[in-house]
């Protein structure tokens, strides 16, 4: 089928390579001169394990800045731009409706067209965006019969956005058109049938999953997609508000969590306690919750007291070095990992620069290492007083506490003997329990778990 995807950021450009691997003909549409010119040399623009490989491949996918150049004969087109915060916490919907409006003004449909809601968007959006379309082609005298609409929402996980693409628990389609619902089926068909050739270097999740499909409207599709998130960032929040409680009793957070993720219902993921959530979805889509049930005077208790919790964890590290250090003012504090989470270069709504900042507002001078996220957050955070190192023995030397805030598999296999000998002071704040709380001890360190 041939396929635009408008917005090639990361659930764009995830869709557009998945959907070109699986034998579509797609176009991938940005208004970005600089990530398009990249793309166009097959360069990713963001870190995603697979991309590359998928981008190095001769696959019938190109990418361009100008939608009426592809817009031909279109069979479906992706809204995946993105809705970032307003301030106010609402959702930003300036760009779905600029692409809305690049769709109506580009496209004269002759043929059956799907238009898709990738992007996340608040209650209601789908059906305005269909209508604000509508209305601009027929305008024009344009026959409009052959417009179709749906909402189908992400569930891409940075750092491993290819392998929840090719490999989902489910795919939602929201649409009351039977031929919207056709044609996106039919798009999707290779992925529901998990009938591809495994890409390489996408892992495929142990258990595979079954790749359900479930049709629904738009408004449930909508809710599904903010429904889960803020389920899954209550889920983490529940076993940081036990962790709290866990450390004053003298229980072991980390067995607690074991014991029950060993129950099915329960299940283990999304159950580490630690510093917390944060990254350019769970925030932003927990508040846009909230924004939506306020226009209808609801309360959501259990999502506001998801993100309350969520907060008061960075502040109970912080309470935890102040205790121990005493002084934090003029202190060094090397702090490990700066990206929202492993496994991706994202430094956006980081829990990690939260913790930094806190840290640096109290007089401490915080030495950042990352893995990966390093040049990211040179350029984004250039202005917030914070020391940058190239590695972790570099951040740590002469410290009076290192701290980890991101969980990099890489830093369990520090040589944290080495580490122990450089530092000022002892202290390890395992941020993300990380670490082996009886192995760190056995070597000398005051560890401290979350
Ligand atoms: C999330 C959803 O998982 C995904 O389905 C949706 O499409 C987009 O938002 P993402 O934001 O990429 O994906 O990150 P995710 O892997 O969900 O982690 C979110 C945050 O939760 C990170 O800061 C991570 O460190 C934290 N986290 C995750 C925990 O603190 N504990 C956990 O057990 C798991």
């Amino acid at each position: 089928m041939r396929v635009v995807t408008l917005g090639t950021g990361y659930v764009g450009l995830n869709t557009a390579v998945a959907l070109a691997y699986l034998g579509h003909s797609v176009r991938g549409v940005d208004v970005d001169i600089e990530k398009v010119s990249k793309l166009k040399q097959k360069q990713a623009p963001i870190r995603e394990a697979g991309l590359d490989a998928l981008l190095s491949l001769s696959l019938d996918l190109t990418f361009t800045t100008d939608l009426a150049s592809v817009i031909e004969d279109v069979d479906v087109i992706f809204i995946a731009v993105g809705t970032p915060s307003l301030p106010n916490g609402h959702a930003d919907l300036s760009y779905v409706h600029a692409a809305a409006k690049n769709i109506a003004e580009c496209l004269s449909p002759r043929r059956d067209v799907t238009i898709v809601v990738k992007s996340t968007v608040p209650i209601g959006v789908n059906t305005m965006l269909e209508r604000q379309i509508r209305e601009h082609i027929s305008r024009r005298g344009e026959c409009v019969d052959f417009l179709h609409f749906a909402s189908n929402p992400e569930f891409l996980r940075e750092g491993c956005a290819l392998s929840d693409m090719f490999y989902p628990d489910r795919i939602v389609i929201g649409t009351q058109d039977d031929k919207a619902h056709a044609m996106l089926s039919e798009l999707y068909a290779p992925i529901l049938s998990q009938s591809f050739p495994p890409p390489d270097g996408i892992s495929i999740p142990n258990p595979r999953p079954q790749s359900q499909c479930l049709r629904t409207d738009q408004t449930s599709a909508e809710m599904i997609k903010y429904a889960s998130n803020a389920f899954l960032a209550t889920k983490i929040s529940y076993i940081n508000e036990l962790s709290g409680l866990c450390e004053k009793l003298g229980a072991n957070i980390s067995d607690v969590s074991l014991g029950m993720g060993m129950d099915h219902r329960i299940a283990p993921y999304f159950l580490r306690s630690g510093l917390g959530w944060g990254g350019s979805c769970f925030p932003k889509d927990t508040l846009a919750l909230l924004g939506i049930a306020s226009e209808y005077d609801y309360s959501l208790p259990i999502v506001e007291a998801a993100i309350a919790v969520n907060e008061r964890q960075k502040h109970r590290i912080v309470q935890s070095v102040l205790s121990a250090l005493k002084v934090v003012r003029g202190a060094r504090v090397a702090l490990l990992g700066i990206t929202f989470k492993p496994n991706t270069d994202d430094v956006r709504h980081s829990p990690a620069v939260d913790l930094a900042r806190h840290l640096t507002r109290l007089g401490a001078r915080v030495f950042v290492h990352d893995p990966v996220g390093l040049a990211n957050a040179r350029r984004v955070y250039a202005e917030e007083g914070f020391d940058f190192c190239d590695t972790a023995y570099e951040a740590a030397e002469g410290a009076e506490a290192i701290m980890i805030a991101t969980d990099w598999a890489e830093y369990r296999s520090l040589d944290w003997r080495r580490i122990l000998e450089s530092l000022a002071q002892p202290h390890l704040f395992d941020a993300r329990n990380l670490l082996d709380r009886n192995a760190m001890l056995a070597l000398g360190f005051k560890y401290y778990g979350f």
